[in-house]
């Protein structure tokens, strides 16, 4: 008697899972491995970010401790607040434990926005938001939540163009 063959159409599925685990096993690059957009900030950002907010507990950011920081375009306008925010400028939210008073821990996720183009998002406040897991996954973007309550600070002292912390 022969063999029993596994069907093609099995043989090839399992091939394709092998490739998958092996596609999945790969280094950390910090390069997004699922389908949905990449995070708007790189993986290396503390080598060039500044932080203009220093570690302290965000009673709007779900009560997490919170460190702030701007990308070298983003910064002169989030600091002076003369300027706009020229297109592309991030703002980035590290979010840490709410027992992490120091923030030296794992960052728990990010919160990020980044500049659109002058007048060509008004729904947003000119604004591309994302929230960022620890495994550099967006979990949403342009969440109505997010553009809601940064609405609401948007007159100085607060807010500015749509930030909202005074730094
Ligand atoms: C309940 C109100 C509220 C919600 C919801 C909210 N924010 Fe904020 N956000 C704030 C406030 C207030 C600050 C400034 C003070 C602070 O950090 O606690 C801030 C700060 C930030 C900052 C730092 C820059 C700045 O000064 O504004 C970023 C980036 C940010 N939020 C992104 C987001 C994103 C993305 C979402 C949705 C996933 C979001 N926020 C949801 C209220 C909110």
């Amino acid at each position: 008697m022969k063999p029993p063959r596994l069907p093609r159409a099995l043989t090839l599925g399992l091939a394709a899972l092998t490739l998958t685990a092996l596609a999945c096993n790969g280094d950390d690059s910090g390069e997004s491995e699922s389908a949905g957009p990449d995070p708007d900030f790189p993986a290396d950002y503390p080598a060039s970010y500044v932080e203009v907010r220093n570690c302290r507990g965000s009673g709007d950011h779900d009560l997490n401790n919170i460190r702030i920081l701007a990308d070298p375009s983003a910064l002169g306008p989030y600091q002076g607040r003369n300027a706009p925010f020229p297109e592309g400028a991030i703002v980035l939210k590290e979010e840490y434990d709410f027992a992490d008073q120091s923030c030296n821990g794992p960052v728990k996720q990010w919160t990020v926005m980044r500049r659109l183009a002058a007048g060509s998002s008004p729904d947003t406040l000119g604004w591309s938001w994302q929230r960022v897991d620890a495994q550099r996954s967006v979990v949403d973007v342009d969440a109505p939540r997010c553009i809601d309550c940064h609405t609401g600070c948007g007159v100085p002292p607060e807010g500015y163009e749509g930030t909202c912390a005074v730094p």
